[in-house]
Order: structure tokens, then sequence, then C-alpha cells
């Protein structure tokens, strides 16, 4: 009945277009406990907006929706409300692996569908799934005469804060992709940015505004229009419409996680939920775990991917990876620059690269069979160089050859500036695309799926940002995707905020490959990197990965032994994780349970000022004693002198009944192992 009225009113409102006729009541729903909630509203020119509010106060004003065509009239005018429908959602979900086993989905869908009053008459449905820690929305959109399939040239949906606040943003489309440290300015002064874009409003409540299931569409940025009104920016293709779709499509879902602090927004399974289940089905012959690997040399500088005199993936060099991967029960070991294709200039061409082919000095039969001899697989290495097409034609074998060597898991690489990567279609056309564009995005899914044919797993980098897709292909495990640790080797290293802002940003796209532990702490010729020994240990419970590097050599952990053997004991595979405290770019700090065991581990890590972070032990099962391991910055440590190394590693017996307060230094960290007594 009402949608019969709305149609016919919002028709009226056309034809009397410039009266003061009313608009059409808007549509409203709420979260499950009500604290949430979405009104959608048509104005007197029949523009379509939605509204979002968290207990009584506006989180967005307000906020158009549509899109603009190549070649089609635009599409965010002259509609009318055609029907609408609703659903109640609530149901639990197991993690192959992950942060937290087990997730519940609770939601209320409100789904709107809108139509054209004009002669074209195109519909189409704006679902929402309101949660009560936030909101996701995608457009839906019918195969029909008049929208038969689209040539998008821009989304046109507006995220109107209602608020102004301060903003944690990397800007997008620039050459380095996603690897731009963190601007931190009012939301008003906003630029073009890549999402997530962490938010504080100016009444303290925190958004993460994001998306979820990037699935054959292009890459969403948003740029500040005015005020505090955000829009959508889609990442380009090469051709005129930057997404093209046939038949029925939908677009991504856009997400805003609300929460009542930063540690609020890490807690939330929003962007998990809005992504289809599972579509691998047993994926227990990929196990969690941690890796060392013929890697940091070649960042600093000292050992070459190319072949020559300074080669780091020869056999030699490889035998001793395994053998110190086995020594300290390290299940995995990466190699990179072990197959023909480095030798010439293979950034942003990686034309010669053959991934089934080893170089003459890297006998990979052989370390297969001393690796699993020894209890250790290989992980293999496969760096496009951003050509994409020519790595699309090697799937079957690079997999088959991975699979072949005992290699569980893949790491990928497309080192090419923005807007380089080289897609050569099937009848030649040579084309330019951008990373996160339609056409990448389909790319790096068609790569997970090739792979898991094969049982490998991959870990992206040069990655298109994590949008949950973990969820439904459970070989997808880690990606990088911003300024990891090989930062840290060159001029211009990650500043000591870096990581506090990485965990409420970054993160929250899912397992980031960041590769912590150089207990060396130093870089490229000697440099210092801006960071305490005790922060590095840290990093392994804030960062989360199910496959961490310990990214230093073999000889540098054998100077630093005493705090390595927290990077033997800390699991990579947690049962669930709790944010105890912290603040957006100034310190976090977490507590999470291994899976499978009965130990608790707690990492915390700070900025550039020296604090404390003070937490209650009450996430330890009550009644239960543990032996807590701490490692902690020692009382003179600081990331600027040599005291970076200061540590004080001790031992005490605790229970969930107590509390803990403990230093970190300017650039510090902290790490203990709750050890459940016997
Ligand atoms: C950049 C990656 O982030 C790094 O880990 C890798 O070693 C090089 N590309 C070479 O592929
Ligand atoms: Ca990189």
């Amino acid at each position: 009945m009402r949608s019969l009225l709305a149609t016919l009113l919002g028709a009226a409102l056309t034809l009397a277009a410039g009266s003061a006729l009313a608009d059409p009541a808007p549509i409203r729903a709420t979260s499950p406990d009500g604290s949430v909630a979405v009104e959608v509203s048509l104005d007197g020119d029949g523009r379509v907006a939605y509204a979002v509010s968290r207990r009584g106060k506006a989180v967005l004003a307000p906020s158009h929706l549509g899109f603009l065509f190549t070649d089609a009239p635009k599409l965010d005018r002259h509609l009318a409300f055609a029907g609408e429908e609703r659903r109640d959602f609530d149901e639990s979900w197991e993690q192959p692996w992950g942060e937290w086993r087990t997730i519940r989905n609770h939601y209320r869908e409100l789904k709107v569908r809108l139509r054209e009053t004009t002669a074209l008459a195109r519909t189409f449905t704006v679902a929402f799934r309101i949660y009560d820690d936030g909101v996701g929305l995608r457009y839906e959109v019918p195969d029909q005469t008049n929208l038969h399939g689209a040539n998008i040239a821009e989304e046109l949906t507006e995220f109107a804060f209602a608020q102004d606040g301060k903003a944690w943003w990397k800007p997008a489309f620039l050459w380095n992709r996603e690897e731009y440290l963190y601007e931190e300015t009012a939301l008003s002064a906003l630029g073009t940015a890549d999402t997530p874009v962490t938010i504080r409003l100016a009444d303290g409540t925190h958004v993460a505004l994001h998306e979820a299931a990037l699935v054959d569409y292009s890459g969403m940025a948003v740029a500040r229009s005015t005020g505090t009104t955000l829009r959508a920016v889609l990442t380009p293709g090469a051709g005129r419409a930057k997404v093209i779709k046939s038949g029925s499509w939908a677009t991504p879902w856009r997400t805003l996680i609300l929460a009542d602090d930063a540690g609020g927004l890490y807690m939330s399974h929003l962007m998990l939920n809005l992504n289809e289940p599972n579509r691998l089905g047993d994926v227990s012959w990929f196990k969690p775990g941690k890796f060392v690997g013929v890697w940091w040399n070649m960042i600093k500088g000292d050992w070459t991917w190319a072949r020559g005199p300074k080669h780091g993936a020869t056999s030699a060099n490889v035998r001793r990876y395994i053998d110190f991967a086995a020594a300290n029960h390290i299940p995995n070991v990466l190699v990179e620059g072990w197959n023909i294709g480095w030798d010439g200039d293979w950034f942003g061409n990686g034309n010669a690269m053959d991934f089934a082919r080893p170089t003459e000095d890297f006998d990979a039969d052989a370390l297969a069979a001393y690796a699993k001899a020894k209890g250790v697989r290989l992980i293999g290495h496969n760096e496009t160089g951003g050509s994409a097409s020519h790595y699309e034609a090697q799937f079957d074998k690079a997999f088959k050859f991975a699979a072949d060597h005992g290699e569980m898991v893949v790491k990928t690489g497309y080192v090419t500036d923005a807007g380089q990567i080289e897609r050569v279609d099937a009848d030649g056309t040579a084309s330019r695309e951008w990373h996160e564009g339609q056409w990448m995005a389909n790319h790096y899914l068609k790569v997970v799926q090739a792979a898991a044919k094969y049982h490998v797993a991959i870990d992206s980098h040069e990655p298109i940002k994590g949008t949950g897709l973990h969820r439904t292909w459970p070989n997808w495990v880690a990606r990088e995707g911003s300024r990891g640790m090989e930062y840290n080797s060159w001029a211009g290293k990650n500043p000591p905020d870096h990581e506090a802002k990485l965990f409420y940003t970054r993160m929250l796209e899912g397992p980031m490959d960041f590769t912590p532990g150089v207990l060396s702490l130093t870089g490229q010729n000697g440099s210092a990197i801006l960071s305490t020994e005790a922060k590095q240990l840290a990093l392994y419970v804030v960062l989360y990965s199910p496959v961490v590097m310990a990214a230093d050599t073999p000889e540098n952990y054998a100077r630093h032994m005493p705090a390595f053997q927290f990077i033997r004991d800390v699991p990579t595979d947690w049962e669930e994780s709790r944010v105890l405290n912290g603040e957006v770019g100034h310190s976090v700090t977490i507590a999470r349970k291994q899976r499978g065991g009965e130990d608790w581990f707690l990492g915390a890590i700070g900025d550039e000022t020296a604090r404390t972070t003070s937490f209650k032990l009450d996430f330890l099962t009550p009644g239960k004693r543990y032996v807590a391991e701490i490692y902690r910055d020692a009382p003179d440590a600081d990331y600027r002198t040599e005291k970076r190394h200061a540590m004080v590693i001790e031992k005490k017996v605790v229970t969930g009944a107590e509390a803990m307060s403990l230093p970190i230094a300017p650039g510090g960290g902290l790490a203990i192992r709750f050890k459940a007594a016997r």
C-alpha cells in the first residue's frame, strides 16, 4: 500500500516540480538494540538521501546517493519510493583461522526500492544492514530495459558527517599506492583519501569509513566536497568507464563502523560479516605460522634478488635459513629472488619472470626435500613487477611448482607505480590499469582461486585493499597494503607512532604482512630503526596476520636470544582478541588468547612519548594461576638512543583478579606471555 502511494506521490512531485507538495515520509529502521538508526528520504527534486544516527545523535546528515554513467543520463533525481523489505538476521559462524574463532552476525536489514518517475523509469534498491556497531549499504540493480548492465563513470554516494572531527587517512591515487604515512587532519581538511578513513568526531564517537566485499568493482576512495561532506571517488579503469557491469549488479558494501572509543573500531566484525561465507570448504591444509626468510638482507641491499656475486637465494643461504627455522620451531622459510627474471630492471616490468624456473644456484628440488626432512616448508615468491597478464598466463605452472615443492604459501608482488599495471587482453590489446581498479580487483581474486586449486595460500604485496574477502576465500591469508618494516631499512623510516595509526586504520582491513621482529634495530648501512627492542616483540601481538615473519637474520637473532624467545613462543592464530586500551595514533594495548591453548598474550605499543599502560587481567580464566613472562622497556629505554635495546625480562605469578601498570618508553612497547600454570 505504502509503496504504491509513495510511487504516486513521487510522480505527482515530478509533475508538480517547483510547487510546494510535501515530500513522502522517510523510511526508517534501527539496529537490533535500537542504538543505530538509518533514515531514507526524498527531497522535492526526488533526490534520495540516507542519514545515520547513533543513540539519537546524527552521525551522517542526509547524504545523497546515485550514479553517473558514461553512456546514459545520471541516476539521482526524479526518484520515488517503490517498495521496502525488512529482515532480521542473527547467526554465528566460525573462522578457520583468525583473531576470533566465533563471529556473531546480527543485523536488521532494510531494502528501499526506488524508481524514476520519468519515462526512463529505471529502478534500483539501496540495501542497508544495520548493526549495533555500524551500517553497511549497497546498491542492488536489476537488469532492466533502460539499465542493461552499466558503464559507471562515477558513484555519487555521499557521507555527510554531521560534525567535524579529527581524521586519519592516506592520500589516494598517488604513485606509491597504499604506502604513504598517515595524515592526521581535521575531517574538514581531508583531501582525497583511501579507505579505511578513521575519524574521531567532536563528540568522541569513533567512525571507520570503508568498504566490504570488493568484487568485480573498482575500489572506493573518498574526497571531501564541502564542509564535512565526503563523496565516493572510484578508482579509474583503463577505459572510459570506471566500472563496467552487465546484467543485474550490485556495488560492494559501503561501511561505517561506529564506536565509543578507538578500540571499539577494531572489535567490530562488520566488514567480515558483510562478506559471503567460505566458498573453499575445508582449508585445514593451511596452518597459520611464522616464517623467516631470505629477505631482510636484500631489503638492506647486502644481497640481491638478481643473480650475481651477492645473490641471496642460493642453495647454501637457503639451507642456513632452513636450519635456523627448524632449530627454532618456525615452520616456514620465505625465499625471494629464486626464479629467472630478476636480472634486468624488474620494477614495473615483470615480463621476464618465470614462476616455475629456478636460477641455477637455487636447487629447488633438493631444498624442498631438505626442508621437508627438517619439518619446514618453503614460502614461494612471485613478483610480477606489475605485469599482471603475464602472471595470469602462468598461474597453473606457478602454483603447480609451488605445490610440487611443498609450499603452502606464495607471496605475490606488484611493484610498479599506481596506474601502471600491465594488462594484455586475449586479442593483444595492451592497457594500463590501477592496482585498485575493477580489472585488478578481479585479478587478485583470480590469483587466490587459481592458488586454492593447488592448496596454496596467498600473501599479496602491493595488493588491493582488504575488504574481508578472506571470509569467502580463506586461502587469502595476508597482504601488505601499507608501509611495513621494509621502510625501516631505508631513509625516511616509519615514525614511532606509525603502528599506533596502522592498528586503527589499515588493520581494520584484516591481516597485514608487516614483517616485524628486527631485533637488531638497524636497517640499511646500520641506520637506526625508530623503535625499542620490546616494541618489536609487541608487534607480534598488536599487528595480526596468520603468517608472521621473524624478519631479522639468523646472525642477528643469535645476538638477541633472550628477546627472541618471545618470538619463538608467540602464536599466530587466536581464539579471541580484546583491545584493553588505546587512542588512535598514540597507543594500543591488546590481549589475545592462543587458539587451541590456554595461554594469553598481550602486546602494547605507544608513540614517541613515554607513557604507562594500565589494564585489568580479567580476561584470564578466573581462579587460574598464570606465569606472566614480561618483556618491557627498561626505565632508560628510548628509541632515540642506543638504549633502544634496553629491556627488562621478568616473570611474575598472577591471577585474573589483578591489574598491571607498566611503562612504555618513547618509541617503545610491551609484550607479555601469560602462561597457564599446570
Ligand atoms: C616489495 C615488497 O613489499 C617486498 O616485501 C619485496 O621483497 C619486494 N617488493 C620485492 O618483491
Ligand atoms: Ca611493498
